[in-house]
C-alpha cells in the first residue's frame, strides 16, 4: 500500500501520517457500510420463505418496460432477481456463444444467468461480489438450476480475482457508483479484458453539477447516489484507464416520485424532500429553482467502451 499522504480538505488532523490514516479509515468504513447493506438485503431474501417472484416480475415489467422483458425474467433462476439493477447491460451486449463474461458486483446473479444463457456450454460467466451472503445466494441459484457455465467469486471489483487478458466482455449493473475507487475498477476491467474486449455497464450518475448544499445532502444518504459522479468525470475515468470508444448509449432521468407545487408569487418559498438511498435518509428544504436542479440531476445510463486491439 502506498505511503504517499493523501490530502483531504475536510481533514483537521495534523501530520502527514494522520492524513493517510484518516482516509483509509473513511474508505474502510464506507466499504463496510456497503457490504453490511447488501448482506442485510441478501439475508432478507434468504429468510423470505415465500418470495413473490410473480409480483416482482410484474412490477419490473410494468414500472420500467425498458429494464427487463418478462421473457428474460422467466428465463433465469427465481431467486436471482432482487430488483437491484439500474439497467440491462446484457440486452445491449450482443453476447456470442463461447465468450467469457465477467459481471462486476453480481448480487444474486441476475445478469450472470442472462449472460450464461447466451454464451452456452462453450462459454463461461464469472460473477464477482464482495458480499459473502450475495455470493452464497448466487451459488445456490446456480447449483439448484444446474448452471455449469457460471461461477461466483468472492472479491472486490477494485482487485479482480481474474487473470490478465482472459475476458471478452465485462458487464456491471448499478455497482461501480458504490466504489470508493472507480478509476481502479476501470483499470482492473481493462487489465482482465482481451484486446478488442468490451465494457458494457449500467450505472447511476449525475447529469450536471449541483450546488454544494444539494450535493452534500446526497452524500449523507451514503447509498448508490452518494458516491455517484457527474457523467463527464465518470467517462474520463474509463478513458484514462485505457479504453476507447467510450460513450453513453442511452439514459433515463430518475425523478423523485412526489411532485411539489410552489407558490409562483414567492420564489423564496421552500418545500421539503426526503432523499432515500440504500435505506439512509436525508431531508432538505428546497426552493423551486433548487428543486428543478435536483429533479433532473440523477440519471441511470448505459455506457459502452472497448479495449483497443493491438
Ligand atoms: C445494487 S447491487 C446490484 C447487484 C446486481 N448487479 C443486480 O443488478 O442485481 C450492488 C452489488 O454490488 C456489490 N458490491 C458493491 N461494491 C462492491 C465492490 N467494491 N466490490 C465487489 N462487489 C461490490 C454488493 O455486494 C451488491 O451485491
Amino acid at each position: 500500500m502506498s505511503k504517499k499522504p493523501i490530502k483531504v480538505e475536510s481533514c483537521r488532523c495534523s501530520g502527514e501520517g494522520s492524513h493517510e490514516i484518516s482516509i483509509l479509515n473513511k474508505n474502510d468504513q464506507i466499504r463496510r457500510e456497503v457490504r453490511e447493506h447488501y448482506k442485510n438485503t441478501a439475508q432478507a431474501r434468504i429468510s423470505e420463505c415465500c418470495t413473490d417472484n410473480e409480483n416482482l416480475i410484474k412490477e419490473i415489467v410494468e414500472n420500467d418496460p425498458k429494464l427487463y422483458s418478462e421473457e428474460e425474467l422467466r428465463s433465469i433462476p427465481k431467486g436471482s432477481n432482487l430488483g437491484l439493477g439500474s439497467g440491462n447491460p446484457v440486452f445491449l451486449a450482443e453476447i456470442h456463444q463461447g465468450e467469457t463474461v465477467v459481471d462486476l458486483g453480481s448480487g444474486a446473479g441476475i445478469d450472470c444467468f442472462l449472460a450464461a444463457n447466451k454464451v452456452g456450454k462453450s462459454g463461461k460467466v464469472i460473477g464477482v461480489d464482495m458480499t459473502a451472503e450475495m455470493i452464497e445466494l448466487a451459488r445456490n441459484n446456480a447449483y439448484k438450476n444446474n448452471y455449469e457455465n457460471v461461477e461466483f467469486r468472492l472479491g472486490e471489483i477494485e482487485h479482480l480475482p481474474i487473470a490478465d487478458n482472459t475476458v471478452d466482455l465485462i458487464i456491471s449493473n448499478c455497482v461501480i457508483n458504490l466504489s470508493i475507487d472507480k478509476s481502479q475498477v476501470f483499470k482492473e476491467a481493462h487489465r482482465v479484458l482481451k484486446s478488442g474486449g468490451r465494457l458494457i455497464i449500467s450505472d447511476i450518475m449525475f447529469d450536471h453539477e449541483l450546488p454544494e448544499k444539494l450535493r452534500a445532502a446526497f452524500d449523507e444518504t451514503a447509498g448508490c447516489v452518494s458516491r455517484a459522479e457527474v457523467k463527464e468525470q465518470y467517462l474520463d475515468r474509463i478513458r484514462n484507464a485505457g479504453f476507447n470508444e467510450v460513450k453513453i448509449v442511452d439514459h433515463i432521468i430518475i425523478r423523485p416520485q412526489k411532485k411539489r407545487v410552489y407558490n409562483e408569487e414567492n420564489p423564496e418559498e421552500t418545500k421539503k424532500i426526503t432523499m432515500i438511498s440504500s435505506g439512509k435518509k436525508a431531508e432538505l428544504e428546497l426552493t423551486k429553482d433548487e428543486m428543478k436542479q435536483v429533479e433532473t440531476a440523477i440519471i441511470s445510463a448505459h455506457v459502452k467502451a472497448v479495449k483497443s486491439s493491438k
